[in-house]
């Protein structure tokens, strides 16, 4: 419903300038903060029949945050947190707990009204009970605080156990309070006289807030210094550093017939106030933790001269300029900014990118890192876990190297099978897309290294980037590309977003005022700074005032140094204000304190090349698609004495992807098979030294493994014939700046695959591509794997899945097309090294619009060789009872699922939204799970949908908006493959914001 104050708020919202300050953070300390902690535990605090009432009394407290335990998530009941988030207009953090194997999913969540400057969780003790705790630090008023929750059963736990869960918790508070005031809120539901309570009080500084006892019928609201508890206690507080208790109440407590405790789940809220902190150093007052990042860098802007800012503004190419020798201080990457010493300012140093840390040219002789598999593989792992390690491999390599800027998180959607970057991306569908991104992100930041996340917007094809414009529609922009950016930086919340080469709708990427002020900046909040692509940048005061904050070595990429002397100028003569070259400068050194890095600067020293490489052989595990299995090919049997290995070049390694991406050195040497053209950029042509054959026979020491590079078929075809199996490796290379000109499999590779199929019924495919091939000789093949582009770790990964000790659970986060002919465009001028025509000087995504892949198959009603989401595995998955529930935005589907096969593996059910008929897109992908199943083994699962794929993208309101009517929820295998559906009725709403 339309308010006018709504309306009103969010015109002043938008009409608000991007740059304006923070409001400036109250200098005295008064500021106080007001928890509400709430046991949600549904039957005990009767949460169906009196949360209306619970709302309202949560509405008039106000309070700065709301600790959650034992919410629920199961599918007699949305989550709780996330309705009572909505009640409220509050953001919400679950941090679950999911014990394998329940039907129920408790957890513990935060709910704040005030901004979150970081988010996380733990589980603490993984071995047996299942207890997680979870972490929001807070902008309060200027000032950053951390607050835990946590819920633990220590009178149920073992002693053992609950050592562990309180070594943990010690441990990960002590790692993340990072010198602000800590207040952790939980329910211990422990007997008062628990060592394990002393404990935590000395841990936590021994200091103590609150208490509470339930069980012994007494309640003790006031925040008692003293540690002076009843018999049993529920909720505590307690708190490290500068929290002062100021007041105590109880709440929600369901009295009994006689007016007394009928329930020890009840709610307490509890004001603190912070005291004056004894560290901050008044000289540099930026330096202390305990301010918020806006705060600590709207502090050191002031404290900057005018040189010193435009010094902040624009990087040098830090590989030198012409072949000339590196900036003065340089490592040796992409980019580089100087320090300012005098402030505490650390160089920024920036390395690329999404598959690992790399170093051009050996510029850094020496310098080595785990090359990750491409960022199609990551994706089809479908596995959240999985991105953030990988991008936790990537931010602690780069940090150990010296870098504090990784310039990750790609995630444009991948259009057109042709674009020769897909392997740095994450498929066609933007929830996959921004949640797999977001988690690699938020990866490589938990390393305290900046991350990007690039290329903002629509650099969906590399043909003509630096020229051509992407045309498309606010909706269908919103509903599609910029859906996947907003939903990774959501979740991520990268330090720095990277504007792209490419015009949208007739304005250059990093000059473009909609999407970088008024979408990234205003609409989605963005706090951090937008750097340029190398080479993007075409204007000065044009670029700045649309909202471009950093540009990348324009010394060598762009006509100028735009944001040097011509910024320099326009800020003398008043076409950019004073308070936006302000607000540049704080949104880059917020990044960096944001991120940690400012507190912890890099330190050069050896990398982990067991825990990355471990990390990575995960991903290739999960994410490569066992695309077709006939008559059970795979996994090969042990059994076998004779297999041919074909082609590939599978003797030395794994192929790679080439451009700024290419991880060119790591633990196992460099390129495998050198020379082969490219050899220049966007090459060479990189094998990671990763051979598959090797690790087959390794695995298999008692079978004749023979190789055959197929270059010569005959002699590939005899090999073939006398193998009991037989296995091709295809390659297919791609790199940045250059589209493919097709789909074939390059060469003869066709052919040769062809020819050992017919000398050998038991032939089995590895592709080693950017993304879908064209298969001629699919139906002579029985087995076929995908495996992208797999990373270091390729070889010994491809030989555990070919032999069954790992099974595939990869699904295909893109549509495996048949033809060309499918595609909205089937022909681009311009692909290709040597284009038969020039590259157009637009590109028209308004012919699918929001329909990229999978949705404009369906809307077409085209058939795919193979859906998105399809993928098979050596066991089955049966699904049954599917439910759901509806509450306003939140829909929650839950169902059993069961591995009816003989083998432990892992299903990703898949949950789609079906559109009313008429509606201009017919199908979203809306949710999924990731689970592992014992043979025989059932579980419950519930997914959440993500509302925004919900609801349509109203460009007039600026909002989100679920349309009334009737839909029906798909729980799919693929997004063509429905096991099962439920009729879903959804009234109108807005989405918050
Ligand atoms: C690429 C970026 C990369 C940058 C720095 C550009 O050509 O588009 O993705 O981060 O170069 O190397």
């Amino acid at each position: 419903m339309k308010t006018f104050s709504g309306l009103l708020c969010l015109a002043l919202a938008l009409a608000w300038p991007a740059f304006a300050a923070p409001a400036p953070a109250t200098a005295k300390d008064t500021t106080t903060l007001s928890v509400v902690t709430l046991n949600l535990y549904h039957d005990k605090l009767d949460w169906p029949n009196r949360r209306t009432q619970i709302v309202q009394t949560l509405r008039e407290l106000h309070p700065d945050a709301i600790a959650l335990e034992e919410v629920l998530q199961h599918d007699k009941l949305p989550n709780q947190a996330q309705w009572l988030a909505e009640q409220l207009g509050y953001d919400w953090y679950f941090a679950s707990v999911d014990t394998p194997g329940a039907a129920q999913r408790y957890g513990n969540a935060l709910l704040t009204r005030r901004p979150i400057l970081a988010r996380e969780q733990i589980r603490l003790n993984p071995l047996d009970d299942s207890r997680t705790a979870g972490r929001l630090r807070l902008d309060v008023d200027g000032h950053a605080v951390n607050l835990y929750v946590t819920h633990l059963h220590w009178t149920q736990a073992g002693g053992a156990l609950r050592e562990r869960q309180l070594q943990d918790l010690l441990a990960w508070v002590e790692k993340t309070a990072d010198g602000a005031p800590s207040l952790l809120a939980g329910d211990f539901n422990a007997s008062a006289d628990a060592p394990e309570l002393a404990a935590l009080r000395s841990g936590f500084g021994d200091s103590y807030g609150s208490l509470h006892g339930a069980k012994d019928r007494r309640a003790d609201s006031t925040l008692n210094p003293k540690f002076n508890p009843p018999k049993r206690i529920d909720h505590v507080f307690f708190q490290r550093e500068r929290f002062e208790p100021v007041s105590s109440r109880i709440l929600f407590q369901k009295p009994d017939a006689n007016g007394v405790w009928a329930s020890d789940h009840f709610g307490l809220v509890s004001t603190f106030r912070l005291a004056p902190s004894a560290t901050a150093d008044a000289q540099r007052p930026w330096t202390d933790r305990a301010l918020a990042p806006d705060r600590r860098a709207a502090l050191l802007v002031q404290a900057m001269t005018q040189d010193e800012k435009f010094q902040m503004l624009h990087s040098y190419f830090g590989l030198g300029k012409d072949g000339g020798p590196l900036p003065p201080g340089a490592l040796g990457s992409a980019g580089f900014v100087p320090a300012i010493e005098r402030l505490g300012i650390a160089a920024q140093q920036l390395a690329d990118a999404g598959v690992g840390v790399t170093n051009p040219g050996n510029v850094r002789p020496g310098d080595h890192a785990t090359a990750l598999p491409s960022g199609p593989a990551t994706a089809a792992t479908w596995n959240r876990d999985l991105a953030f390690a990988g991008g936790a491999t990537m931010g602690r390599e780069a940090w150990q190297q010296g870098f504090n800027v990784l310039l990750a998180g790609s995630v444009n959607l991948q259009r057109d099978p042709r674009n020769g970057r897909n392997f740095e991306y994450a498929g066609e569908d933007p929830l996959l897309a921004g949640v797999m991104v977001g988690e690699s992100i938020r990866g490589v930041q938990s390393q305290r290294v900046v991350s990007t996340m690039k290329h903002f917007a629509m650099n969906d094809l590399e043909t003509g980037r630096n020229t051509h414009s992407a045309d498309i529609g606010e909706q269908a922009m919103h509903e599609s590309d910029l859906l996947a950016f907003e939903l990774a930086l959501k979740i991520g919340e990268p330090g720095s977003v990277m504007c792209s080469y490419n015009r949208i709708n007739g304005i250059y990427g990093c000059e473009h005022d909609y999407l970088l002020n008024k979408v990234l900046k205003q609409e989605w909040k963005f706090p951090g700074y937008v750097m340029s692509d190398w080479g993007g940048v075409h204007s000065g005061s044009k670029a700045a005032l649309a909202g471009l904050d950093q540009q990348s070595a324009g010394e060598v990429f762009d006509k100028a140094v735009y944001f040097d002397q011509p910024l320099r100028l326009a800020v003398a003569g008043g076409t950019v204000p004073q308070a936006r070259l302000d607000d540049m400068v704080r949104r880059i050194l917020r990044a960096f304190i944001a991120t940690g890095s400012f507190d912890h600067p890099p330190q050069r020293q050896p990398i982990d090349d067991v825990a990355g490489g471990a990390a990575v052989q995960k991903v290739v595990e999960e994410g490569t698609v066992l695309l077709r299995n006939e008559r059970d090919t795979l996994p090969l049997p042990r059994t076998l004495r004779r297999i041919a290995v074909i082609g590939g070049h599978a003797d030395k390694g794994v192929i790679g992807g080439g451009g700024s991406s290419m991880v060119g050195f790591t633990v196992n040497g460099a390129n495998a098979v050198p020379g082969l053209a490219p050899t220049t950029w966007p090459g060479p042509v990189m094998f990671h030294p990763s051979s598959p054959l090797q690790a087959l026979r390794k695995a298999m020491p008692d079978a004749q493994i023979d190789y055959a590079s197929g270059d010569d078929v005959a002699a590939a075809a005899k090999l073939a014939r006398g193998a009991e199996a037989v296995i091709v490796f295809a390659t297919q290379w791609s790199a940045e700046s250059v589209d493919l000109p097709d789909i074939k499999l390059p060469g003869k590779q066709d052919a040769l695959i062809a020819a050992m199929a017919k000398a050998n019924p038991r032939t089995v495919v590895v592709l080693e591509t950017n993304g879908p091939v064209a298969m001629p000789w699919l139906q002579q093949v029985p087995a076929v794997l995908e495996a992208w582009y797999p990373g270091i770790r390729g070889g010994e990964a491809l030989a555990r899945l070919l032999l069954g000790e790992a099974n595939p659970s990869g699904r295909l986060p893109v549509t495996w097309l048949r033809d060309v002919a499918q595609l909205p465009r089937p022909s681009i001028p311009g692909l290709g090294f040597k284009p038969a025509q020039p590259a157009g000087s637009n590109v028209d995504y308004d012919i699918e619009g929001a329909n990229v892949g999978y949705r404009w198959f369906a809307a077409r009603g085209l058939d795919p060789l193979y859906a998105f989401g399809h993928g098979l595995s050596y066991t089955r998955f049966d699904y049954a009872n599917l439910s759901v529930q509806v509450d306003g935005s939140t829909v929650i589907a839950s169902f059993d699922v069961r591995n009816s096969g003989e083998r432990e593996g892992a299903d990703v059910p898949q949950l789609y939204l079906r559109l009313p008929q008429g509606h201009h897109t017919p199908i979203r992908l809306v949710g999924w799970d990731k689970l592992t199943l014992k043979p025989g083994e059932t579980r419950r699962v519930s997914i959440v949908a993500e509302p925004k794929t919900l609801a349509d993208y109203d460009p007039a309101q600026r909002q989100w908006r679920i349309a009334a009517g009737d839909y029906e929820l798909v729980l799919g295998r693929s997004a063509t493959q429905a096991a099962a559906s439920v009729p879903l009725r959804l009234q109108e709403s807005v989405l918050p914001r």
